[in-house]
């Protein structure tokens, strides 16, 4: 494991970690082991002198070049963006080859939407199936180079299968705080067979959060929430990875989920950072879309609408936490987002949007997204139906670009999908009063397997009526 004495100077300055309230704007060395500001308690971002916009059409077409080579920071989707990251360049790095994931089109989405044409950047083609990877890589670096022997983190699932995967690359201990009973049996079996010390804890996930946030006070100990500066560092390389594949056109629209709040915050962070490096013109309005079960921010921006004059810029003073948050997409079943100032101060900046999304609007899009040929989990059809929503209010126009970007691979949630198509998918899959009933999800695009006889004629018979 590397000395954090042995550091030698990052090549293009002196990055800090600032807290973000403009009012406090305090700044901190990069090798302290903090993840909000000690002075005020507000959140922490990693601010670096960026190369000079003189040199962003070398800098495209570096990166480009890299993507041909063999080199193991080459291969990275991340590590491929490397002069926009806090990290020296012969810093040991702890990779699995993730990002560079594909931007797929998506007509029948599109359509769907009511929009002409959408794409979706599958992260869930990550390493261990979700955009956690992207971050995480820059997060376990950080945590060797300040010599941590243990990695922590509460999760709903996804972030604790990566955290325990690069863990397990770098040689560190692992423990993650997961609720109980409320991850799916797939992102939890990751978590085992990557080697965490898995602790499954009575209550939601803000309660494993805020746990976590007091174990992370051990000097030891590192915690790889998004919380943590470097984990939204790594998590911004995908704007950039995005625009590139846009040819560098700027879609008009980015559409995401919005759990915990890191990867919006990461995702307005890379958008701005390019635009300071001139290399793009404008921001895309940054949309952000919640479960309605589980959709505090989008509560908050609601009000804020109201009075949020077009050009403001200013973070209102607070969130109110939803105390029992419920959605069936468990990646976002969160109350108190943890990074929603920053999350918020980045949709303001761009213009876009906080809005919710109904149970049956999500099941319904990702069936949609399904039918194109794309498999993710629920957290990231909120997009789609957030798109549909927008689009009918008039807030996207049909002719406008749009980027959704799909956070989870299908496979970490596949008994979501096989209710679905069943016609079993259930708001309330325990409830026993008869007069609230469990409360079932009606699915359009339902596709149930069909018991067909073993016979060539019954089996061709079969196709004829379902061609009909
Ligand atoms: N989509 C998926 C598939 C997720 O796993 C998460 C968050 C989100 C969206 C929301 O992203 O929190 O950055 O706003 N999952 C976290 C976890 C909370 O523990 O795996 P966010």
């Amino acid at each position: 494991m590397m000395d954090a004495s042995r550091r030698s100077a990052p090549s293009i300055g002196a990055p800090v970690q600032r807290c973000i309230r403009s009012e406090c704007g305090a700044s901190f060395e990069i090798r302290e082991r903090i993840y909000v500001c000690p002075k005020c308690g507000g959140p922490l971002e990693i601010r670096a002198p960026l190369p000079s916009a003189i040199e962003a059409a070398a800098l495209r077409i570096c990166w480009r070049s890299r993507a041909a080579s063999l080199d193991p920071r080459d291969r990275s989707g991340v590590w491929r963006f490397r002069e926009v990251l806090p990290f020296y360049d012969e810093a040991p790095i702890v990779t699995l080859a993730e990002g560079n994931t594909p931007l797929y089109d998506a007509p029948r989405c599109a359509e769907y939407s009511g929009v002409d044409a959408l794409r979706l950047k599958h992260q869930g083609c990550n390493p261990t199936g979700s955009f956690k990877d992207t971050g995480m890589t820059t997060c376990v670096t950080q945590a060797v180079l300040l010599g941590a022997r243990t990695v922590v983190s509460a999760s709903t699932g996804n972030t604790s299968a990566s955290l325990a995967a690069y863990a397990s690359r770098a040689g560190l201990k692992c423990a993650i705080l997961l609720p109980r009973g409320q991850i799916t049996s797939t992102k939890l079996a990751q978590s085992m067979d990557y080697g965490a010390i898995v602790c499954e804890i009575e209550g939601n996930f803000d309660d494993c959060m805020r746990l976590i946030r007091e174990i992370a006070e051990e000097p030891s100990i590192y915690l790889a929430n998004s919380i943590n500066p470097f984990r939204i560092e790594g998590q911004k390389t995908v704007a950039f990875e995005l625009i590139e594949q846009c040819e560098w056109r700027v879609p008009e629209h980015v559409v995401v989920p919005g759990g915990n709040m890191g990867n919006s915050s990461a995702l307005g962070k890379g958008f701005e950072e390019m635009q300071q490096l001139g290399l793009i013109e404008r921001l895309p309005k940054l949309n952000v879309i919640q479960a309605e079960g589980a959709a505090p921010l989008a509560q908050l921006f609601a009000a804020l609408k109201r009075e949020l004059k077009p050009d403001s810029t200013s973070i209102p003073e607070g969130l109110t936490p939803i105390e029992n948050p419920q959605t069936l997409a468990t990646a976002i079943k969160i109350g108190s987002p943890v990074s929603w100032e920053k999350a918020l101060r980045s949709v303001i900046r761009s213009h876009g949007q906080v809005i919710s999304v109904s149970e049956q609007e999500i099941a319904d899009a990702k069936a949609m997204i399904g039918r194109d040929g794309i498999g993710c989990e629920p957290a990231s059809a909120t997009t789609v139906a957030g798109i549909r929503k927008l689009a009918a209010a008039g807030f996207i126009r049909r002719e406008e670009s749009v980027v959704a970007i799909l956070t989870g691979h299908l496979l970490k949630d596949p008994d979501y999908v096989s209710h679905y198509h069943r016609g079993t998918l259930s708001l309330r899959p325990d409830a026993k009063d008869r007069r609230t009933g469990p409360q079932l999800i009606e699915g359009a695009f339902r596709n149930a397997p069909m018991q067909v006889t073993a016979s060539k004629k019954a089996i061709l018979d079969q196709l004829r009526r379902t061609n009909s």
